[in-house]
């Protein structure tokens, strides 16, 4: 028996990672205002999500879900949104190409503010402060004043991310996504082999495209082609908006987050009887969960039961972040822990959270050839248990920026000042994006020729 939730039980629960708003009165009129309103997502989409995230995990479609580490309130305009969104969607050409399966496109867009941190306080020049903790909770300079937590940051982060989704929304259904335009999507500074080998690929498929139109195949019967479908998602952090932007779906009149299409629980706030699968086990949304190197085979079992309880397809979606080299020693444990369950999930691999190393120049990066071996080390172990890897999970951005050392333009450690702009997490640039997206593509590929193999 699952035990009755409300959208506010999740208050009865230990409280971590998240702010101690010292004016409650401010927080009170911050939360009363939220809650009134518009959700940012519908429960219809959530649930076409959740239908497509099924198709993942049975092998039929492939998740890509990127963005932001922190998207921050001064880094906000169009053309960064626009530029993000067409790394994406050059992306998923890539994969669509080598999996031959629909990719579903999730950005970590339109809501990703909230970020947990791994201590509460920060030093510099021997001051110490509170960390911060995101946009949507304080200030990202070293004052004491900028980082009080300010709930008035709630509305903010709400207003930003309902522009951003307008945005996202024009892009996908506008004509920009359309595959017609597939050789538009690049960015100027992407000239590398990878830069290339897209516009190879491009090359074919508007061959592809001008046969069909040839052969007599109208614009009214490639509709599908003209536009995509466009998620967003975020970590479900901050418990108070969430719960302020939590709604009834009319049609079942089951809760709904009405946040993002998709929620995740980081890694660090898993805790089986914690505030935050405690509110993200009432809602109707898909929800990933972070699976991290302490993930005990016992917890994640009671984590199925609890986040997915009907064992609903696409519902749930394990997100592997164990660090280059460490996908041998724990995916297969989780992986007999679901199999003993009999657990439908979507596995996808997040190469960027368990590769984050302080540089010798003393900033925070990720070496790209680890990320690109943590993808691998995810597809061997899920080849070897027969499971089915179904979807990736990076923090990218569409900025030429500096902020993950490697890559076939190669980055240097030097060279990580020069446009080093994120406010948490370092980010894979378009270029790095690309070359990623191929080598997934390659990985699915060798999958898609050895099951058909297989089959004869
Ligand atoms: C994140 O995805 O930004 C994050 C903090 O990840 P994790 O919970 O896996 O550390
Ligand atoms: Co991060």
């Amino acid at each position: 028996m699952t035990e009755a939730w409300s959208k506010s039980a999740w208050r009865a629960k230990e409280r971590i990672q998240m702010p101690d708003y010292p004016d409650r009165a401010a927080l009170g009129a911050a939360e009363a205002q939220l809650a009134k309103y518009p959700p940012l997502v519908f429960a219809g989409e959530a649930r076409a999500l959740k239908r497509q995230l099924g198709e993942a995990a049975a092998g039929r479609a492939f998740l890509l879900q990127g963005g932001d580490c922190a998207e921050s309130f001064a880094e906000f305009n169009a053309d960064i949104i626009r530029d993000t969104f067409k790394v994406l969607l050059q992306m998923a050409v890539v994969l669509t190409y080598g999996a031959k399966v629909p990719v579903v496109k999730v950005g970590r867009m339109a809501g990703q503010f909230a970020k947990p941190r791994s201590a509460p306080t920060e030093a510099m020049g021997g001051v110490e402060l509170p960390s911060y903790r995101g946009d949507i909770i304080n200030g990202f300079d070293f004052t004491p004043e900028a980082r009080v937590p300010d709930p008035q940051r709630m509305l903010q982060a709400y207003t930003q991310a309902a522009a951003s989704l307008n945005l996202l929304r024009a892009f996908s259904k506008g004509g920009f996504a359309d595959i017609h335009r597939v050789h538009s999507w690049t960015l100027g500074f992407t000239k590398s082999e990878d830069a290339e080998r897209y516009k190879a690929l491009s090359d074919r498929i508007s061959d592809a495209l001008d046969f069909m139109t040839a052969a007599g195949i109208t614009s009214d019967t490639m509709g599908a082609m003209s536009t995509v479908d466009f998620y967003t998602s975020h970590e479900a952090l901050l418990l108070e908006y969430e719960e302020a932007l939590c709604r009834i779906d009319s049609t079942t009149g089951l809760p709904v987050a009405g946040s993002g299409h998709m929620i995740w629980i980081g890694d660090r706030t898993r805790q089986p009887d914690g505030a935050h699968v405690e509110f993200c086990r009432g809602v109707q949304n898909p929800i990933g969960l972070k699976c991290g190197p302490s993930l005990s085979a016992e917890d994640l079992k009671i984590l199925l039961r609890k986040l997915n309880p009907e064992n609903e397809a696409g519902r749930l979606t394990l997100i592997a972040r164990f660090g280059a080299g460490k996908a041998g020693e724990h995916l297969p444990r989780l992986i007999k822990a679901v199999r003993e369950e009999g657990a439908n999930v979507l596995w996808t691999c997040d190469p960027m959270h368990g590769n984050t190393v302080k540089s010798a120049s003393g900033f925070k990066t990720r070496p790209f050839e680890r990320v690109l071996q943590e993808v691998r080390d995810f597809f061997a172990v899920h080849k070897a248990e027969g499971t089915i890897p179904g979807g990736v999970h990076f923090e990218m951005t569409g900025k030429d920026v500096t902020e993950c050392t490697g890559g076939l333009r190669a980055v240097t450690d030097e060279d990580l000042s020069s446009r080093y702009h994120t406010a948490c997490d370092p980010r894979l640039n378009a270029s790095q994006s690309l070359e990623l997206a191929f080598l997934v593509a390659e990985e699915l590929s060798q999958r898609r020729k050895e099951l058909a193999r297989k089959a004869v």
